[in-house]
């Protein structure tokens, strides 16, 4: 389980630009959860995704994963971004999907299965010569291949046409079993095909936790 304990956190804290993001954020996330986020813009969800991916140590408050205080170095959580070509680094899909791991194609071609790129036709394919969603598709399987506890995507759906982001909610929906995700998200409309909880954020706080389409509710009728 994944616990936030009175997470806060304040941006260039001690400056006169300091900005604070996030207050008294209180949450358990069991293994297995499937979470979307979901808030107006600048009310702190990008960096929730941060300190759940162990990427930012939060200003206040402690992170846990079963019991112990989160560390990007166990490689326990992992977080894929929006802009997916900057994680990709090598040149072709097989190379940067085991890049710096030792892994043989059968994992190389499973992560690519997790993620509905056809392992025969796109692992030697040169990431350059990839649609956006496909680039997306690969940093995911990038990360899968890893078989991190808790995966984090900060608005995975954002700008893909009809089709791509059709595969991707699709995608979303089949995560291994074992996986906690927490999905950031603006596009609600299939949010039920990816998670069962939902959480709210209003200017740094959780306003509302719940199933999805009680949460969704609330947001659109404050
Ligand atoms: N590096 C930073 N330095 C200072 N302030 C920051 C920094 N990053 C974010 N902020 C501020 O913290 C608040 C929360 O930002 P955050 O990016 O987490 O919001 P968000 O909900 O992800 O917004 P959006 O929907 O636009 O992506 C905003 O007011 C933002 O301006
Ligand atoms: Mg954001």
């Amino acid at each position: 389980m994944l616990v936030l304990d009175h997470v806060g956190h304040v941006y260039s804290a001690g400056t006169p630009w300091a900005h604070r993001a996030l207050a008294d954020v209180n949450l358990q996330l069991p293994d297995r959860s499937r979470v979307i986020v979901v808030g107006p813009n600048g009310s702190g969800k990008s960096t929730l995704a941060w300190i759940l991916a162990g990427l930012l140590k939060p200003s206040e408050g402690t992170i846990t994963l079963d019991g112990e205080e989160l560390s990007i170095a166990e490689g326990h959580t992992a977080m894929a971004f929006q802009h997916a070509r900057l994680q990709l680094l090598r040149p072709t899909v097989r190379a940067d999907v085991r890049f710096g791991l030792d892994l043989d194609d059968g994992a190389v071609d499973s992560a690519l299965n997790d993620v509905a790129l056809d392992p025969a036709r796109f692992r030697e394919r040169r990431i350059d010569e990839l649609s956006g969603g496909e680039q997306r598709r690969v940093a995911l399987a990038g990360v899968l291949v890893r078989h991190p506890r808790v995966l984090v995507l900060d608005e995975p759906l954002a700008g893909l046409d009809a089709p791509s982001r059709e595969s991707l909610v699709q995608v979303l929906g089949r995560l291994p079993a074992d996986l906690t995700s927490v999905v950031v998200t603006h596009d609600t409309e299939d949010a039920e095909r990816i998670a069962d909880r939902a959480l709210l954020l209003g200017t740094g706080h959780i306003v509302a936790d719940g199933p999805v389409a009680q949460v969704l509710t609330a947001a659109v009728t404050p």
